[in-house]
């Protein structure tokens, strides 16, 4: 149960936002001071490997404040809407862009093969665990994005570890934007080829490195296409002119692409006309296809070589047959009711609008994942938990996520969140974010 915290009432005066917003950074640091917590030495009892866990007390001063804002139980959702605490919230913490994950045929299809082939697969796809499930949508995704051949893995972080790790060989080197996804990270850290990682987006950054290494023969650009914590989006027509002008492959990891934009929510690479030039395309089942598992899209050869090279895939069991029936027939909605993804694109717009009429800075773009930057790390949470108790669930990322003092309250937006819920989000964000000084009185 999440414990009551208040600051008090000495706040609500007339002081200008900025002394007011500094005046409760301060009360709170008393309270809860964020960075010493995390920099707070091992207790003198413990030694060798583990002191560090027994050192590390940030969570547990976050709960006694009652600021933790982590593994909230959600006991009951509906779309947008979620119980938590046996209190009902509008969740802005979701990638259930297409509202999916809780649509009625989407359930029935999963509950079909739940009844059909059990719980689970009980073995990699490897030997015993391909099921004739994954093989249908590993041709349906193939058709969809007009490539030759498709792998359906367990989940988006092992595709893009597991791919990565077998791709990038001794000689070879990859190029990774800095704000890729850890899965990225991941993938080029257990590889035994170099990574090297150029500013985000930074396209003068990329073609300097790829001019320092332009006697590698083995090159690959990979980058995000929706970048998931910024909402940025990656500049794929200048990565793939860079890619042919230096001789290197391009990965794009579509994670928050699919669904979102372009041709039917093809992705970024359709968006930007640019899908013949990507020569791997990674996706996963667990944003809008409102399910669980990542895939890889590639000529057959590719996606060949990675069914029998990677350690992810092979090494692990397949994804249940009722969570890939639900992609099949996510994937068959997503593609004939575009309508969905129209009213993304108006709810993305019309928040958007109002943050930023508000006094909030925001991405100039159709992503709905809506950041919203307040800086210090104990004002973040605590602006969060104030969200919360005003029925708003939403995500928190402070640093190592993102850079020391530039915490922020991640937001993101769904086909079902409806006008109510959208004015509901803004009215919260303008009532408590005037409150602590993070914006100016209207
Ligand atoms: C950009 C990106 N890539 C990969 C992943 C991993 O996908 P999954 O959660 O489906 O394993 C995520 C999910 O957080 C993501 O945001």
């Amino acid at each position: 149960m999440t414990k009551p915290f208040t600051l008090g009432n000495e706040f609500e005066d007339e002081d200008p936002s900025h002394l007011k917003k500094s005046k409760i950074i301060s009360s709170l640091k008393e309270k809860f001071d964020f960075e010493n917590s995390h920099l707070r030495p091992p207790s003198s009892k413990e030694k060798g490997i583990l002191a560090k866990c027994f050192g590390y007390f940030a969570p547990e001063q976050a709960k006694e404040l009652g600021i933790y804002p982590y593994f909230k139980e959600v006991q009951e959702i509906d779309g947008c809407h979620v119980v938590i605490d046996g209190k009902k919230a509008i969740s802005v913490a979701t990638n259930n862009y297409l509202g999916l994950a809780q649509e009625p045929r989407v359930v029935e299809a999963g509950r079909d093969a739940l009844e059909k082939f059990g719980i689970g697969c009980t073995g990699s796809r490897f030997l015993n665990g391909t099921f004739n499930l994954h093989k249908t949508l590993e041709r349906e995704l193939s058709s969809f994005l007009n490539r030759e051949d498709a792998i359906v893995m367990s989940t988006g972080f092992q595709a893009n570890q597991g791919t990565i790790a077998c791709l990038l060989g001794r000689r070879d080197v990859a190029f990774s934007d800095r704000e890729n996804h850890a899965s990225i990270y991941e993938g080029c850290s257990v590889a035994p080829g170099k990574t090297v990682r150029y500013y985000h987006n930074d396209m003068d950054h990329l073609e300097y490195y790829l001019k320092k290494y332009s006697d590698v023969e083995g090159k690959i650009i990979i980058t995000d296409s929706v970048f998931s914590m910024s909402g940025d989006i990656a500049n794929l027509p200048a990565i793939v002119k860079l890619a042919k002008d230096y001789g290197a492959s391009v990965m794009v990891d579509e994670a928050h692409g699919l669904g979102v934009l372009g041709e039917n929510g093809r992705g970024i690479a359709s968006y930007y006309n640019v899908e013949d030039e990507i020569d791997i395309y990674m996706g996963t089942f667990s944003k809008s296809l409102g399910s669980i598992g990542g895939f890889i899209s590639a000529k057959s050869k590719i996606i060949e070589f990675i069914r029998h090279k990677a350690s992810a895939f092979i090494f692990t069991a397949a994804l249940p047959p009722a969570s890939v029936a639900g992609v099949i027939a996510g994937l068959d909605i997503m593609i004939n009711e575009p309508e969905r993804i129209s009213r993304l694109r108006e709810n993305t717009a019309y928040i958007k609008r109002g943050f930023f009429d508000m006094g909030f800075q925001v991405n100039n773009n159709s992503i709905p994942i809506v950041p919203i930057k307040i800086g210090e790390e104990a004002l973040t949470l605590y602006m969060n938990r104030l969200l919360f108790d005003d029925g708003i669930f939403a995500g928190v990322a402070v640093s190592p996520v993102v850079p020391h003092l530039n915490a922020m309250i991640r937001t993101s937006y769904t086909s079902v969140h409806d006008q109510e819920d959208l004015d509901k989000v803004l009215d919260s964000f303008r009532r408590l974010g005037t409150k602590l000084g993070i914006i100016p009185k209207e």
